[in-house]
Protein backbone atom coordinates (compact mmCIF):
# COMPACT_ATOMS: atom_id res chain seq x y z
CA UNK A 1 0.00 0.00 0.00
CA UNK A 2 1.57 3.31 -1.02
CA UNK A 3 1.18 6.54 1.24
CA UNK A 4 -2.03 8.30 1.86
CA UNK A 5 -2.17 11.35 -0.77
CA UNK A 6 -2.56 15.29 0.65
CA UNK A 7 -4.16 17.19 -1.94
CA UNK A 8 -2.99 20.40 -1.98
CA UNK A 9 -5.02 22.51 -4.61
CA UNK A 10 -3.71 25.89 -5.21
CA UNK A 11 -0.40 27.83 -4.42
CA UNK A 12 0.45 28.12 -0.74
CA UNK A 13 3.67 30.17 0.60
CA UNK A 14 5.95 27.72 2.31
CA UNK A 15 5.08 25.21 -0.12
CA UNK A 16 8.30 23.25 -0.62
CA UNK A 17 8.84 23.47 3.37
CA UNK A 18 4.90 22.10 4.11
CA UNK A 19 5.77 19.30 1.03
CA UNK A 20 9.09 18.32 2.73
CA UNK A 21 7.39 18.44 6.04
CA UNK A 22 4.60 15.91 4.77
CA UNK A 23 6.66 13.76 2.78
CA UNK A 24 7.77 11.39 5.36
CA UNK A 25 4.18 10.80 5.94
CA UNK A 26 2.33 11.70 2.85
CA UNK A 27 2.63 12.03 -0.90
CA UNK A 28 1.73 15.33 -1.44
CA UNK A 29 -0.50 16.24 -4.62
CA UNK A 30 0.33 19.98 -5.21
CA UNK A 31 -0.94 22.62 -7.89
CA UNK A 32 1.09 25.00 -8.18
CA UNK A 33 -1.64 27.02 -9.31
CA UNK A 34 -2.56 31.03 -8.54
CA UNK A 35 -6.44 30.48 -8.81
CA UNK A 36 -8.59 27.76 -7.45
CA UNK A 37 -8.85 24.78 -9.61
CA UNK A 38 -12.03 24.46 -12.09
CA UNK A 39 -14.00 21.95 -10.41
CA UNK A 40 -13.91 18.75 -12.55
CA UNK A 41 -9.79 19.43 -11.67
CA UNK A 42 -10.85 19.78 -8.02
CA UNK A 43 -12.84 16.21 -7.51
CA UNK A 44 -10.45 14.85 -9.60
CA UNK A 45 -8.21 15.54 -6.93
CA UNK A 46 -10.20 14.84 -3.72
CA UNK A 47 -11.13 11.20 -5.27
CA UNK A 48 -8.22 10.20 -4.62
CA UNK A 49 -6.88 12.14 -1.65
CA UNK A 50 -7.03 11.11 1.64
CA UNK A 51 -6.21 14.72 3.31
CA UNK A 52 -7.38 18.13 1.85
CA UNK A 53 -5.54 21.23 2.69
CA UNK A 54 -8.42 23.95 2.17
CA UNK A 55 -9.16 27.55 1.53
CA UNK A 56 -11.88 29.55 3.03
CA UNK A 57 -12.92 29.40 -0.54
CA UNK A 58 -12.98 25.46 -0.95
CA UNK A 59 -16.82 24.87 0.39
CA UNK A 60 -16.80 21.36 2.22
CA UNK A 61 -19.84 20.41 2.60
CA UNK A 62 -22.10 16.78 1.85
CA UNK A 63 -22.24 17.36 -1.70
CA UNK A 64 -18.86 17.17 -2.24
CA UNK A 65 -17.55 14.27 0.84
CA UNK A 66 -19.90 12.38 -1.95
CA UNK A 67 -17.02 12.87 -3.97
CA UNK A 68 -14.03 11.83 -1.35
CA UNK A 69 -14.67 8.58 -0.60
CA UNK A 70 -10.90 7.98 1.19
CA UNK A 71 -11.08 11.70 3.07
CA UNK A 72 -9.81 11.31 6.69
CA UNK A 73 -9.03 14.96 7.04
CA UNK A 74 -9.64 18.42 6.27
CA UNK A 75 -7.21 21.20 7.28
CA UNK A 76 -7.88 24.68 6.36
CA UNK A 77 -5.54 27.01 6.13
CA UNK A 78 -7.52 29.42 8.21
CA UNK A 79 -9.20 29.76 11.29
CA UNK A 80 -12.54 30.64 9.95
CA UNK A 81 -13.97 27.12 9.34
CA UNK A 82 -17.66 28.60 7.91
CA UNK A 83 -16.75 26.61 4.56
CA UNK A 84 -16.74 23.49 6.34
CA UNK A 85 -19.76 21.65 7.45
CA UNK A 86 -18.73 20.02 10.39
CA UNK A 87 -21.35 17.85 11.27
CA UNK A 88 -21.51 16.54 7.44
CA UNK A 89 -17.70 15.65 7.79
CA UNK A 90 -18.05 14.63 11.71
CA UNK A 91 -20.45 12.75 10.97
CA UNK A 92 -18.22 10.45 8.08
CA UNK A 93 -15.62 10.45 10.96
CA UNK A 94 -13.34 13.20 8.60
CA UNK A 95 -11.35 15.32 11.12
CA UNK A 96 -11.46 19.00 10.55
CA UNK A 97 -9.00 21.28 11.93
CA UNK A 98 -8.27 25.19 11.21
CA UNK A 99 -4.95 27.62 12.27
CA UNK A 100 -6.16 29.73 15.25
CA UNK A 101 -2.82 31.89 16.76
CA UNK A 102 -0.14 32.05 14.61
CA UNK A 103 -2.96 35.21 12.41
CA UNK A 104 -4.07 37.04 15.50
CA UNK A 105 -1.88 39.97 15.54
CA UNK A 106 -1.42 40.39 11.85
CA UNK A 107 -5.34 40.05 11.43
CA UNK A 108 -5.40 42.78 14.16
CA UNK A 109 -2.61 44.86 12.30
CA UNK A 110 -4.71 44.84 9.13
CA UNK A 111 -7.72 45.79 11.14
CA UNK A 112 -6.48 48.60 12.81
CA UNK A 113 -5.24 49.87 9.54
CA UNK A 114 -8.37 49.86 7.72
CA UNK A 115 -9.69 51.65 10.54
CA UNK A 116 -6.97 54.21 10.50
CA UNK A 117 -7.88 54.25 6.54
CA UNK A 118 -11.36 54.67 6.73
CA UNK A 119 -11.17 57.46 9.95
CA UNK A 120 -8.37 59.14 7.82
CA UNK A 121 -9.39 59.07 4.59
CA UNK A 122 -6.45 57.94 3.25
CA UNK A 123 -7.31 55.54 -0.17
CA UNK A 124 -9.55 58.84 -1.18
CA UNK A 125 -6.54 61.05 -0.27
CA UNK A 126 -3.55 58.52 -2.19
CA UNK A 127 -6.63 58.90 -5.47
CA UNK A 128 -6.57 63.13 -5.31
CA UNK A 129 -3.09 63.45 -5.03
CA UNK A 130 -2.08 60.38 -7.88
CA UNK A 131 -5.13 61.89 -10.02
CA UNK A 132 -3.51 65.38 -10.08
CA UNK A 133 -6.48 67.31 -7.97
CA UNK A 134 -4.27 68.87 -5.56
CA UNK A 135 -3.46 72.21 -5.65
CA UNK A 136 -2.41 72.96 -2.16
CA UNK A 137 -3.20 73.14 1.66
CA UNK A 138 -6.64 74.14 2.34
CA UNK A 139 -8.21 74.39 5.98
CA UNK A 140 -11.30 71.37 4.76
CA UNK A 141 -9.24 69.51 2.68
CA UNK A 142 -9.76 65.75 3.09
CA UNK A 143 -10.91 66.34 6.80
CA UNK A 144 -11.47 62.83 8.67
CA UNK A 145 -12.56 61.63 11.90
CA UNK A 146 -10.08 61.71 15.21
CA UNK A 147 -9.02 57.86 16.32
CA UNK A 148 -6.76 58.77 19.46
CA UNK A 149 -9.12 59.10 22.29
CA UNK A 150 -12.43 57.75 20.78
CA UNK A 151 -14.57 54.66 21.85
CA UNK A 152 -13.89 51.46 19.88
CA UNK A 153 -16.32 48.72 19.99
CA UNK A 154 -15.16 45.39 19.05
CA UNK A 155 -17.92 42.25 18.38
CA UNK A 156 -16.42 39.24 19.02
CA UNK A 157 -13.09 39.18 21.32
CA UNK A 158 -11.26 36.46 20.81
CA UNK A 159 -7.68 36.20 20.03
CA UNK A 160 -7.89 38.87 17.23
CA UNK A 161 -10.52 40.82 18.65
CA UNK A 162 -7.77 41.28 22.03
CA UNK A 163 -4.91 41.82 20.00
CA UNK A 164 -7.04 44.98 18.49
CA UNK A 165 -7.70 46.06 21.41
CA UNK A 166 -3.79 45.71 22.78
CA UNK A 167 -3.48 48.55 19.61
CA UNK A 168 -6.11 50.55 20.87
CA UNK A 169 -4.70 51.10 23.97
CA UNK A 170 -1.67 52.39 22.15
CA UNK A 171 -4.18 54.80 21.13
CA UNK A 172 -5.87 56.30 24.51
CA UNK A 173 -8.84 54.87 22.77
CA UNK A 174 -12.16 53.26 25.44
CA UNK A 175 -12.53 50.09 24.36
CA UNK A 176 -16.07 48.31 24.61
CA UNK A 177 -16.42 44.96 23.86
CA UNK A 178 -19.18 42.56 23.53
CA UNK A 179 -18.91 38.85 23.49
CA UNK A 180 -20.33 35.47 23.75
CA UNK A 181 -18.76 34.80 27.33
CA UNK A 182 -17.41 38.06 29.03
CA UNK A 183 -13.22 37.90 29.67
CA UNK A 184 -11.82 37.11 32.88
CA UNK A 185 -9.29 40.28 33.34
CA UNK A 186 -10.91 42.86 31.61
CA UNK A 187 -9.97 45.23 33.67
CA UNK A 188 -6.42 44.86 33.55
CA UNK A 189 -6.61 44.81 29.66
CA UNK A 190 -8.60 47.97 30.14
CA UNK A 191 -11.69 47.00 28.37
CA UNK A 192 -15.35 47.08 29.70
CA UNK A 193 -17.92 44.80 28.99
CA UNK A 194 -21.27 45.94 27.21
CA UNK A 195 -24.61 44.84 25.68
CA UNK A 196 -24.44 44.76 21.79
CA UNK A 197 -27.05 47.50 21.38
CA UNK A 198 -24.98 49.82 24.20
CA UNK A 199 -21.91 48.97 22.42
CA UNK A 200 -23.30 50.19 18.68
CA UNK A 201 -24.88 53.69 20.65
CA UNK A 202 -21.62 54.60 21.94
CA UNK A 203 -18.91 53.61 19.84
CA UNK A 204 -17.43 56.15 17.25
CA UNK A 205 -15.36 52.86 15.70
CA UNK A 206 -17.97 49.64 15.68
CA UNK A 207 -15.52 46.63 15.02
CA UNK A 208 -17.11 42.81 14.01
CA UNK A 209 -14.31 40.56 14.43
CA UNK A 210 -17.06 37.51 15.36
CA UNK A 211 -16.82 34.51 13.60
CA UNK A 212 -19.58 33.38 11.02
CA UNK A 213 -22.39 30.78 12.43
CA UNK A 214 -26.25 30.73 12.74
CA UNK A 215 -26.36 32.83 15.94
CA UNK A 216 -24.02 35.77 14.22
CA UNK A 217 -25.49 35.58 10.62
CA UNK A 218 -26.93 38.99 9.87
CA UNK A 219 -26.34 39.94 13.42
CA UNK A 220 -25.59 43.75 12.09
CA UNK A 221 -29.18 44.52 10.30
CA UNK A 222 -31.09 47.90 9.84
CA UNK A 223 -31.78 47.80 13.64
CA UNK A 224 -28.64 47.47 14.65
CA UNK A 225 -26.73 49.89 12.41
CA UNK A 226 -29.67 52.34 13.26
CA UNK A 227 -28.23 52.38 16.66
CA UNK A 228 -25.21 53.64 15.49
CA UNK A 229 -24.07 57.17 15.69
CA UNK A 230 -24.32 59.06 12.96
CA UNK A 231 -20.44 59.73 12.67
CA UNK A 232 -19.41 56.32 13.39
CA UNK A 233 -17.59 53.64 11.51
CA UNK A 234 -18.13 50.70 11.16
CA UNK A 235 -15.03 47.76 10.21
CA UNK A 236 -15.54 44.33 9.30
CA UNK A 237 -12.81 41.77 9.56
CA UNK A 238 -14.68 39.05 10.23
CA UNK A 239 -17.17 37.29 7.70
CA UNK A 240 -19.02 39.25 5.60
CA UNK A 241 -22.19 36.98 6.05
CA UNK A 242 -21.78 38.82 9.77
CA UNK A 243 -23.53 41.91 8.45
CA UNK A 244 -27.16 42.55 6.81
CA UNK A 245 -25.56 43.85 3.62
CA UNK A 246 -28.25 45.46 1.79
CA UNK A 247 -28.92 47.33 5.32
CA UNK A 248 -25.45 48.75 5.66
CA UNK A 249 -25.60 50.37 1.55
CA UNK A 250 -29.39 52.00 2.97
CA UNK A 251 -27.27 52.84 6.41
CA UNK A 252 -24.01 54.68 4.17
CA UNK A 253 -26.46 55.56 1.07
CA UNK A 254 -28.70 57.73 3.49
CA UNK A 255 -25.75 59.04 5.75
CA UNK A 256 -26.85 57.26 8.59
CA UNK A 257 -23.36 56.25 9.19
CA UNK A 258 -20.35 57.75 8.71
CA UNK A 259 -18.15 55.29 6.82
CA UNK A 260 -16.84 51.40 6.51
CA UNK A 261 -13.88 49.64 6.31
CA UNK A 262 -15.07 46.40 4.85
CA UNK A 263 -12.15 43.24 4.20
CA UNK A 264 -14.41 40.48 3.70
CA UNK A 265 -18.03 40.49 2.03
CA UNK A 266 -21.18 38.37 1.15
CA UNK A 267 -20.45 37.88 -2.02
CA UNK A 268 -16.20 37.75 -2.42
CA UNK A 269 -15.11 38.90 -4.96
CA UNK A 270 -17.33 42.04 -5.19
CA UNK A 271 -19.46 41.80 -8.07
CA UNK A 272 -19.08 44.70 -10.79
CA UNK A 273 -21.25 47.41 -10.26
CA UNK A 274 -21.54 46.55 -6.63
CA UNK A 275 -22.84 49.60 -4.66
CA UNK A 276 -19.36 49.60 -2.04
CA UNK A 277 -17.55 50.22 -5.18
CA UNK A 278 -18.67 53.69 -6.10
CA UNK A 279 -18.58 54.51 -2.51
CA UNK A 280 -15.89 57.19 -1.21
CA UNK A 281 -16.75 56.40 2.46
CA UNK A 282 -16.13 52.53 1.99
CA UNK A 283 -12.59 51.17 2.30
CA UNK A 284 -12.95 48.10 0.34
CA UNK A 285 -9.65 45.52 0.59
CA UNK A 286 -9.59 41.71 -0.91
CA UNK A 287 -10.05 39.60 2.29
CA UNK A 288 -6.27 40.00 3.19
CA UNK A 289 -6.40 40.35 7.08
CA UNK A 290 -3.82 37.54 7.17
CA UNK A 291 -1.93 38.26 4.18
CA UNK A 292 1.58 38.51 5.07
CA UNK A 293 4.61 36.51 4.12
CA UNK A 294 4.98 35.00 7.48
CA UNK A 295 2.01 34.60 8.62
CA UNK A 296 0.40 32.64 5.94
CA UNK A 297 4.03 30.61 5.64
CA UNK A 298 2.86 30.27 9.76
CA UNK A 299 -0.81 29.04 8.66
CA UNK A 300 0.23 26.66 6.15
CA UNK A 301 3.01 25.03 7.96
CA UNK A 302 0.58 25.03 10.97
CA UNK A 303 -2.38 23.31 8.82
CA UNK A 304 0.63 20.56 7.91
CA UNK A 305 1.05 20.00 11.17
CA UNK A 306 -2.80 18.95 11.60
CA UNK A 307 -2.42 16.70 8.80
CA UNK A 308 0.36 14.88 9.78
CA UNK A 309 -0.63 14.27 12.90
CA UNK A 310 -3.85 13.00 11.60
CA UNK A 311 -2.18 10.92 9.35
CA UNK A 312 -0.29 9.37 11.63
CA UNK A 313 -3.20 8.40 14.01
CA UNK A 314 -2.29 11.34 16.86
CA UNK A 315 -5.10 14.63 17.82
CA UNK A 316 -4.04 17.62 15.98
CA UNK A 317 -3.95 20.04 17.85
CA UNK A 318 -6.50 22.05 16.36
CA UNK A 319 -9.48 19.72 16.14
CA UNK A 320 -12.46 21.11 15.55
CA UNK A 321 -14.94 18.03 15.31
CA UNK A 322 -16.91 17.62 18.73
C1 LIG B 1 -9.22 33.21 8.15
O1 LIG B 1 -8.17 32.73 8.54
O2 LIG B 1 -10.33 32.84 8.58
C2 LIG B 1 -9.13 34.26 7.11
O3 LIG B 1 -10.24 35.07 7.09
C3 LIG B 1 -8.90 33.63 5.76
O4 LIG B 1 -10.03 32.97 5.36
Amino acid sequence: MGKPIVFIPSRIPNAEAVIRYLSDDADVDYRDVEELLGEEEFYQGLERADGLMAYSRNKIRATQLERAPKLKAVCNIAVGYDNLDLDALTARGIAATNTPDVLSETTADLAFGLLMSTARRIPEADHYVKSGQWHGWLPSLMLGKDVFGATLGIVGLGRIGQAIARRAAGFQMKVLYNNRTRISNEEQQGLTYVSLDELLQRSDYVLLQAPLTSETSGMIGARELSLMKKDAILINTARGGVVDERALIEALQEKRIAGAGLDVFEQEPLPQGHPFLSMPQVVAVPHIGSATVQTRSAMAMKAAANMAAVLRGERPENLLNP
